[in-house]
């Protein structure tokens, strides 16, 4: 099957058709400064407001709740460091993505204590774990909505009513999350949430935080008033406009388009566990995003096997994006109690909107074949 097939959406998708004509058209005939008085400012704001409602319709949150952000990392690093003060504790977990795993360092050399709670080998954190690593002054917890490597979603909504009790701020990094399974922040409880639009078919550069009304942040650029004065400089309308019309897609399409991608993700692994000898499922099957797998291949390096597959036409990744091009075992893995050579022997596939059955179906067997030469030429692997 030639061409070139896209399975890593969980490092970041393409933009969407309908995406890309609104920002195009956004970034022709929207030149105001949103913040101006003016027709072509007014016209900025309008646009910057309707993409702030439908950002907020993704969350069930209100539209005053969202503030646009450059992306995850930022609003990551906003809802920690804007919340937390010396002298806090904060527990969060070790299958944290580094934009909150690298703001918690800063907040320990800032004064802060930090507790990083283990998951279980299968990837899910333990409500009681958190519950155990409370202390007097837990100020700000911080677990994600779904892992960006297993896909495993977190229980939430029993970590936030824990955070609560204790009388600390919960805080979700939702990256992973939103777009692909339903996100209500009421439901969940959460105080803070973070989004990032290039995870759901709109453009790098934007993202959000939802900040649950009264709830009161520190701002960490300095400068205008934008957003509420929680976060300064001019407003990226444009990139708004996309963010805003992905998330608009997402609550329209997102059900029917979850269940037709887990669909292709279990046809997949099935089509592996059937035709490779050796493979095994990193994190649980039940409660995990729809569109991810993250598999293990015994006497396989995970790195070997993405050259490999890429020679073939197919993107995966051997860990998250920001790990890969390094042969640095995945952190996650790590914390599941997988070993360095079993974290290394490991490939992520992520799903998405533009995969098909034929391509999934080609995937599978370029991955036996894959599987088999390198086996074959593996020094160490035994044939029995
Ligand atoms: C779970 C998670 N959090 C945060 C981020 C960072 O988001 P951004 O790339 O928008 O900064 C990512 C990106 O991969 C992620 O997967």
């Amino acid at each position: 099957m030639p061409g070139r097939f896209y399975f890593d959406h969980n490092a970041t998708t393409p933009l969407a058709g309908e995406v890309l004509e609104a920002f195009v058209s956004a970034l022709r005939e929207t030149p105001g400064n949103a913040s101006s008085i003016h027709q072509f400012g007014q016209n900025a704001r309008q646009k910057l407001e309707q993409a702030r409602r439908q950002v907020a319709n993704l969350l069930h949150a209100q539209a005053k709740e969202i503030v646009l952000v450059s992306g995850g990392t930022e609003a990551n690093n906003l809802a920690l460091l804007g919340s937390v003060q010396p002298g806090d504790h904060v527990i969060t977990t070790a299958i944290e993505h580094p934009a909150v795993l690298n703001p918690c360092t800063r907040l320990q050399e800032l004064g802060v204590e930090v507790t990083i709670v283990r998951p279980r080998s299968d990837g899910l954190v333990e409500p009681e774990e958190i519950r155990r690593a409370l202390r007097k002054n837990t100020a700000f917890i911080s677990v994600m909505h779904a892992n960006n490597e297993t896909g495993v979603i977190q229980p939430v909504e029993e970590i936030s009513a824990i955070a609560h009790s204790a009388g600390a701020r919960m805080h979700v990094d939702g990256v992973q999350a939103a777009g692909k399974i339903t996100v209500d922040v009421q439901a969940l409880g959460v105080d803070l949430y973070s989004v990032s639009a290039h995870k759901l078919y709109a453009p790098k550069g934007i993202g959000a935080l939802y900040v649950r009304q009264g709830v009161s942040l520190r701002a960490q650029m300095f400068g205008g008033r934008q957003e509420r004065g929680r976060r300064a400089g001019t407003e990226n309308v444009p990139a708004a406009v996309a963010f805003g019309v992905a998330a608009q897609w997402a609550v329209e399409h997102g059900p029917q388009e979850s269940a037709r991608v887990a669909r292709l993700r279990d046809r997949l692994e099935e089509k592996i566990f059937a035709l490779v000898p050796g493979v095994e499922r990193n994190g649980q099957a039940r409660n995990r995003l729809p569109n991810t797998t993250n598999l293990r291949f015994q006497g396989i390096s995970g790195e070997a096997m993405v050259i490999a597959l890429d020679l073939r036409g197919f993107a995966v990744s051997s860990g998250s994006a920001c790990s890969s091009g390094s042969v640095e075992p995945s952190h996650v893995l790590l914390a599941m109690g997988l070993t360095a050579d079993e974290a290394r022997s490991s490939v992520r596939i992520s799903l998405g909107r533009d995969n098909q059955e034929p391509e999934v179906d080609a995937l599978a067997e370029a991955v036996a074949e894959c599987a088999a030469h390198l086996r074959r030429v593996s020094p160490v692997y035994c044939h029995a």
